[in-house]
């Protein structure tokens, strides 16, 4: 009786995770279409930018470098923590700064 309780439960939990990481990817759309009011496309979409799904599908940007150039900018490329922040369904789904990066990330590495 114990175990098919355990495995009952760790099947709801496996459902949960993977519902907040599809919200996620939909969260991480909204980000780089909305931020900065026009999007993270309205640069990066423009080829002699950095193409983030390609540097990301080679193994070239890691979790860590993206992570910091969105809290810190780099060079033409703005902080963009705040900017993040603000967008409407990251407030509505309640995410902190890592989640709400998490979430960018995700949307483009899926
Ligand atoms: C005003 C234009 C502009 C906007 C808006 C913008 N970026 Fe950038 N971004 C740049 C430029 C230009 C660079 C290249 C900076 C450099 O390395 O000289 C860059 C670099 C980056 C890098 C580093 C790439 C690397 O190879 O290290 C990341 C990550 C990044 N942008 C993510 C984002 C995300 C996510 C958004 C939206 C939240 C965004 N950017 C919005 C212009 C922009």
């Amino acid at each position: 009786m114990k175990k098919i309780l355990l495995a009952v439960s760790t099947v709801a939990l496996l459902g949960l995770s993977v519902q907040a990481s599809a919200g996620d990817v939909k969260v991480g759309k909204k980000i780089y279409d909305r931020a900065f009011g026009r999007g993270c496309g309205a640069c990066h979409d423009i080829s002699s930018n950095p193409q983030l799904i390609a540097l990301i599908k080679s193994g070239d940007l890691t979790k860590a470098s993206f992570s910091t150039t969105l809290k810190e900018g780099k060079n033409g490329m703005p902080k963009a923590v705040d900017a993040i922040m603000a967008v409407g369904p990251v407030k509505k789904a309640g995410l902190d700064e890592e989640q709400a990066i998490d979430a960018v990330w995700s949307y483009l590495a899926q």
